[in-house]
């Protein structure tokens, strides 16, 4: 994609989830219940969100810790969108809103005791996201990163053609444990989002964007591609979805 073409087409995607609180499939029950099991870390972690759209997962984690969260995002319209949810709650007191690119960090090395990513490290690759990202965690701390993995070997040629092309680097769960082994991390569990809560929390939200946004070309091919990835998903659901690895540093 040239680099005119990529402006353009990031445009159309951020035209389209505009407004919507979650800019990827995820589930607030379902990340409490992870965060539920997570027993060895500070009663007030540093706490970071990178690729945090506007700020479901941030806002989720300061309320659950009542803690610092500092929320990552290169989008400047989904980092307006988070601080003013964070002011709507009462919680900008907790969310540090940083537009910038979460490949390219400052921070000092050992300096977040839990990492979130949701939705976002398929931007950098899994594994290259894991690299770049372990030096941030503090001993033990814990990193839990959703990337979409195939739950078969054997997925239907259709879904794999599509994501082939969409996402090249997309693998399995035992590949991306593999890979979260070999860069220094220990694998605690693995958890798949039900499908109801892509359905319920993003697609239908998305749906009824669709009719609403202004119809550009660009937009229009952002909404087609959508589409076919709900068509596919609604069929083959079985076969992929996003799996969130809860990771601690060793
Ligand atoms: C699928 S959305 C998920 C957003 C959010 N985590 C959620 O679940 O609602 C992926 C997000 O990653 C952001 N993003 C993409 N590349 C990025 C980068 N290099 N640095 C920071 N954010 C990035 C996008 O702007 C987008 O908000």
């Amino acid at each position: 994609m040239s680099t005119d073409t990529e402006t353009e087409y990031v445009a159309a995607l951020t035209a389209l989830h505009r407004g919507l609180d979650r800019k990827g499939p995820g589930d607030s029950d379902f990340s409490r219940n992870i965060l539920s099991h997570l027993s060895t870390l500070p009663i007030k972690p540093r706490i970071a969100d990178l690729g945090c759209g506007s700020g479901s997962s941030a806002l989720l984690l300061a309320q659950h810790y009542q803690s610092t969260v500092m929320a990552v995002d290169s989008s400047s319209v989904f980092i307006g969108e988070l601080r003013a949810r964070a002011k709507q709650l009462g919680l900008e007191h907790l969310i540090i809103p940083i537009q910038g690119d979460m490949a390219k960090l400052d921070w000092s090395v050992g300096s977040v005791d839990l990492l979130w990513s949701e939705g976002a490290a398929y931007k950098l690759g899994f594994e290259q996201a894991l690299k770049i990202w372990r030096p941030l965690l503090a001993n033990s701390g814990i990193a839990v990163i959703s990337e979409m993995s195939w739950f078969t070997d054997n997925a239907p040629e259709p879904v794999i053609a599509y994501w082939q092309n969409a996402y090249p680097m997309m693998d399995t769960e035992a590949e991306n444990i593999a890979r979260a082994n070999k860069s220094d991390f220990s694998v605690l569990s693995i958890h798949r989002l039900p499908s109801q809560a892509w359905w319920v929390n993003y697609y239908e939200p998305l749906r009824q964007r669709m009719q609403q946004i202004e119809i550009t070309p660009s937009t229009q091919s952002v909404i087609r591609e959508t589409e076919e990835e709900m068509r596919l998903f609604e069929k083959f659901s079985d076969s992929y979805g996003y799996t969130f690895y809860v990771l601690q540093a060793d």
